[in-house]
């Protein structure tokens, strides 16, 4: 794989594909992760003398048309927090053959919702091809983690016009998801939780070849989940509501999860193991959380959006508490592990 290390960016434009696809509340990015995990690759590049650090980025599901809900305006000013001592510029996609002209003191600028235009997930070549010029990109990093599943104009039809290169977070989740997958070292442990069966059953099908053991918790467990293969422990006890309802995986199962757990030397953890919105029901996967991030010495990797967002808040709380990846990708993870050809990364490596 290219990467940023790999070319000279002194006095370069440099267009920068992130992911700033986050959860807003009343205006206001409610989860940062992703914007503070594409700080490494900004700063890099500013550090090496770019001469323009511009930002792409799609948030949510616009449909190709103009919507004011799904505006950058608040992931800017998230950006602009993150970054104190920059001017962080803010401007509208360009229209057809038009300039962006960026004033000499800003360094780094963020343009509108890529997918305010139809270009962007219609994969078009005309569309990337313009916000090329706009800003006359010479060099194109992709850093959007999230959306390499994709095949759009910014993750893929873009390598037609520009050699794409990866960015330090790319390179990160790559990395860490090929070390859990192309020839672990074991035991290799998947846990899995969540509500829906069917968008799992994929991944333990998958991972029932490479894994030493699986455990499934979650909602799943609860609604008598069957295994299909021998190395599957499903949840056997559960917490319960005074309707009788199974909202957490119960002490001898997460007894059992904990041993597997500390025994391992990859864990893979996706979905959370009960209804960990409400603090009753978080127990197991606070322990589970606890548990792999204390355990050094093994690949620890969260993935999926729910989990992510759990363990992220636990950081904030136990800052102690360390993983090789905490996933930026929901989607782009799940196809990595299944092992999916991933468009976006296909344009990097031609
Ligand atoms: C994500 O949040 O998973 C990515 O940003 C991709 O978004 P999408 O599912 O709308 O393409």
């Amino acid at each position: 794989m290219k990467t940023i290390r790999d070319i000279n960016i002194k006095d370069k434009n440099v267009l920068v594909r992130v992911d700033y696809n986050v959860p807003l509340k009343d205006g206001k990015v409610e989860n940062d992760l992703r914007i503070r995990a594409s700080l490494p690759t900004i700063n890099y590049l500013i550090e090496q003398g770019a001469q323009k650090v511009i930002l792409i980025t799609h948030l949510g599901r616009p449909e190709g048309k103009v919507n004011k809900e799904f505006t950058l305006s608040p992931v800017a000013k998230a950006l602009q927090k993150l970054l104190p001592k920059q001017t962080i510029g803010y401007y509208p996609l360009p229209k057809a053959n038009q300039e962006i002209t960026i004033p000499k003191e800003t360094k780094i600028a963020l343009l509108e919702n890529l997918r305010f235009d139809p270009g962007e997930e219609d994969n078009s070549n005309e569309f990337i091809k313009n916000i090329i010029d706009s800003v006359k990109a010479d060099i194109y990093v992709q850093d959007g983690f999230a959306v390499i599943h994709r095949a759009h104009a910014s993750t893929d039809a873009v390598k037609n016009f520009l050699p794409v290169y990866a960015g330090y977070l790319l390179e990160k989740e790559i990395n860490n998801l090929e070390a859990a997958t192309k020839d672990p070292e074991s035991p290799v442990l998947l846990i899995i939780g969540g509500a829906k069966v069917e968008d799992k059953q994929p991944l333990i099908d998958k991972f029932a070849r490479i894994a030493d053991q699986i455990v499934v918790g979650g909602k799943i467990s609860a609604d008598g989940y069957k295994p299909k293969h021998k190395n599957i422990y499903v949840a056997e006890d559960f917490d319960e509501d005074n309707q009788g309802q199974k909202l957490d995986i119960g002490p001898i199962s997460t007894g059992k999860l904990a041993g597997y757990i500390t025994d391992a030397k990859t864990i893979i953890w996706n979905g959370l193991l009960g209804y960990a919105e409400n603090p009753t029901y978080a127990t197991s996967s606070t322990i589970a959380a606890e548990l792999i991030g204390e355990h050094q010495g093994a690949t620890t990797i969260i993935c999926g959006g729910d989990t992510t967002g759990f363990v992220e808040n636990l950081i904030k709380e136990h800052p102690n508490l360390d993983y090789s990846l905490v996933s930026t990708g929901g989607g782009a993870s799940l196809e990595f592990l299944l092992g999916n050809k991933l468009p976006g990364l296909e344009a990097i490596k031609k």
